[in-house]
């Protein structure tokens, strides 16, 4: 029996169209699952799921009203969604002092509001059926606070997402349905690449990472594949970091 095996499983990945998105949807297709990617881009989110044999509805997390009929729609159409990954995310630069509200709310709003509401509606049908694995892409920017750039609320926001991911993971555990968090580090997508581009902020990013480097996207689906499958099956309220020993220092 192959542990990892998640043929017949139908998953959600918000934020999939490109960066880990997109390779955690490459990985569960891998494996065998379907995967429907949900995007508040649909050009980009259109030519991702073309080219993975992904299906592909266009949503912004930020609206409980999207979630809940593109949601919907997924469940008419599939029968069921067994895993949710919440994986959409958005970062700002700004030293906390020069913070404006509109920018701490849109971060809340897309990171852990968001996460929530996804969370809540998907997990209505988890527990009516009795089994789910929810999977939400926190950060390592939840545990740790990152330098040399300055990003309060985005780091607020990813611990909040942890805390979102264990408290469901007890309220939801009795019921089948497991809630975890993935905390990764330093990624090379188009989130990192202006900081990337900078050198006072590569020097240090690249000597505070004990590996030496970022990690790929491909790097971070396997450990969705893990906590979306049997092989997580005694997992639940768990953080994994990913992060080539980032927070060890
Ligand atoms: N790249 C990193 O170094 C890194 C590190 C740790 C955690 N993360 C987290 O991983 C996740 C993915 O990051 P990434 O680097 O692939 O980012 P990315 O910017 O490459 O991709 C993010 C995707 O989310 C979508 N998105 C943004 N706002 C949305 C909304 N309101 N509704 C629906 N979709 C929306 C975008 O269209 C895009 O396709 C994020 O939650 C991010 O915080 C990234």
């Amino acid at each position: 029996m192959n542990l990892f095996d998640l043929s017949g499983k139908v998953c959600i990945v918000t934020g999939g169209a490109q960066g880990i998105g997109y390779a955690i949807s490459r990985d569960l297709i891998s494996h065998g699952a379907t995967v429907y990617i949900v995007d508040l881009n649909p050009e980009v989110g259109k030519e991702a799921a073309r080219t993975l044999g992904a299906h592909f509805k266009t949503l912004n997390v930020t609206d409980s009203g999207q979630i809940a009929t593109v949601f919907s729609e997924i469940v008419q159409e599939a029968g069921q969604v067994d895993v949710l990954v919440n994986n959409a995310g958005i970062v700002r630069n700004t030293p906390a002092e020069n913070t404006p509200d509109a920018e701490w709310d849109t971060i809340m709003q897309v990171n852990l509001t968001g996460v929530f509401a996804c969370c809540r509606t998907i997990g209505m049908h988890m527990l009516q059926r009795g089994q789910g694995s929810i999977i939400n892409i926190a950060s390592m920017s939840g545990i740790i606070s990152n330098h040399p750039q300055p990003q309060a609320a985005y780091n607020t926001s990813k611990a909040g997402v942890i805390m979102l991911s264990k408290s469901l993971a007890g309220e939801w555990a009795a019921k089948g349905v497991r809630v975890n968090a993935i905390a990764p580090g330093y990624v090379a997508t188009p989130l990192t690449k202006k900081g990337m581009e900078t050198d006072e902020w590569r020097e240090v990013w690249l000597s505070t990472i004990p590996m030496g480097r970022l990690a790929e996207p491909e790097e971070i689906g396997p450990g969705v594949v893990y906590l979306a499958s049997q092989a997580s099956s005694y997992v639940t309220g768990s953080v994994l970091t990913i992060d080539g020993g980032y927070t060890v220092w």
